[in-house]
């Protein structure tokens, strides 16, 4: 643990020891008056890697050579594609490679994890959610229900903050989850929340949804890529992400499902299904009846797009090669770097929501005129994202940031705030610890 004064001579000094910093050039970063912006989105829209066009252009050349054929032939045919992302995203994600399947969008794969995850019996038909969940787990989850017949307003165990910053205390996850012990079907929480920035402790979680009897799953889409998971050592049954976020590959990029070993082997376990998850060495005999893979990719439904795989592989190569361990490790001291420098900036005009968790986000709750305050940001040339009603969140992230960058942003954001606010005086201490 170093000392360290906020200023600009040491953001220097962590970029020039920063064993990261020539990741950058391999992103394609946003300009503003012919200089590169500071882009805070990787909790949005990830940067777009330097390789993704060759890696698309690439699936376009096979097709136009070989059509059809390019599934069997070629230097990489298609349909080892699915096979040559799992090392990385298993990593990434704390699973066996064959626990994951890379398909469709995010959205899509929480309600077909519901049709297997949700079996609601007896008793045993809530399901504990966030009160501040992302709105689209929020609608997929009532939808589901109404489908069943169900009623959202029954079943749905919100589980609520119960102070203004959102913030949901660990063991008041817990709590609930023992106290609805018997009634319990599911657990869906998203993992790390995408308002505030909180992560949530998904090992006790699991923990205690497992002793409940409960079936347990996260949506991970402001996690993967972000934070250290194990899902499999912590026997989650299932989650989701999407791919677009932390993990760059591009806007609708496709998502992936984690479904833990255990389940694997049960066709006991309700699914729909599509021929894509059909045993692969059988699914052009063409038969009527259904014979799932043995593994995640059992729950594909359709041919997927090899121009989405394309994408997400190139982006999931450049962590390969930057190694995922360098970059959780740079993530924690750009947190506290930018922590301590939000800091610096008092708490009178905006209070900061995230506690202090891994991930990369900062989310700052203003009292007034954060849109404002945004738009200064946005105009000085910094990427950041607005969410009523006054938050601003953002996400700077090891691949493709630099220490400089964020201590340009306390500075920007100092100035918007002298402007917009009138106020001259910074009373916070001045040092961190690295
Ligand atoms: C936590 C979370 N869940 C779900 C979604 C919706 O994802 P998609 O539109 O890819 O289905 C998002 C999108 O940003 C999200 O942040």
């Amino acid at each position: 643990m170093k000392q360290l004064e906020f200023s600009q001579a040491n953001a220097q000094y962590l970029d020039a020891a920063d064993p990261l910093k020539d990741f950058r050039h391999q992103f394609l970063i946003p300009e503003h008056n012919g200089k590169q912006r500071a882009y805070f989105l990787g909790n949005s829209l990830g940067l777009q890697p330097r390789n993704t066009g060759s890696a698309i252009n690439a699936v376009l050349q096979q097709w136009a050579e070989e059509g059809v054929e390019s599934f069997f032939r070629g230097e990489k045919p298609w349909l080892d594609m699915h096979a040559s992302m799992l090392g990385t995203l298993s990593q990434l994600a704390g699973t066996k490679p064959n626990e994951i399947s890379v398909m469709n969008q995010l959205t899509v794969n929480i309600h077909l994890m519901l049709v297997s995850f949700y079996n609601p019996s007896g008793r045993r038909k809530k399901i504990l959610v966030e009160s501040k969940a992302f709105p689209s787990d929020q609608y997929a989850v009532s939808s589901f229900l109404e489908h069943l017949g169900l009623d959202p307003d029954e079943i749905l165990i919100e589980i609520n903050s119960g102070n203004e910053n959102a913030i949901i205390s660990n063991d008041d996850i817990l709590h609930a989850i023992e106290k609805n012990a018997d009634e319990l079907a599911l657990v869906f929480l998203g993992g790390l929340n995408y308002y505030t920035g909180q992560l949530f402790d998904l090992e006790s979680i699991c923990r205690s949804s497992i002793a409940a009897g409960a079936k347990v799953g996260f949506d991970l889409a402001h996690a993967i890529g972000n934070v250290a998971l194990k899902l499999h050592n912590w026997n989650a049954d299932f989650a989701c992400w999407c791919s677009y976020k932390y993990l760059n590959a591009g806007p609708g990029a496709v998502g992936a499902v984690f479904i833990h070993e255990r389940h694997h082997g049960n066709n006991g376990l309700k699914r729909l299904a599509g021929w894509w998850g059909h045993r692969a060495d059988e699914r052009f005999k063409m038969d009527k009846h259904f014979l799932p893979e043995t593994d995640a990719t059992g729950w594909q439904l359709s041919t997927p797009s090899m121009l989405l795989y394309a994408s997400l592989k190139a982006s999931l190569d450049v962590f390969e090669k930057a190694g995922w361990r360098n970059i959780l490790a740079k993530q924690e001291i750009m947190k506290a770097w930018l922590s301590g420098l939000i800091a610096t900036l008092g708490d009178k005009h905006f209070i900061c929501l995230t506690p202090d968790s891994k991930g990369c986000q900062v989310s700052l709750l203003f009292n007034t005129d954060g849109r404002k305050i945004y738009d200064l940001l946005f105009e000085k040339g910094f990427m950041v994202d607005w969410r009523e009603p006054n938050v601003i969140r953002l996400a700077p992230v090891p691949l493709y940031n630099t220490y400089t960058e964020v201590w340009q942003f306390s500075q920007a954001l100092k100035e918007a705030m002298l402007e917009v606010y009138s106020i001259d005086e910074w009373t916070a201490p001045n040092h961190t610890h690295i």
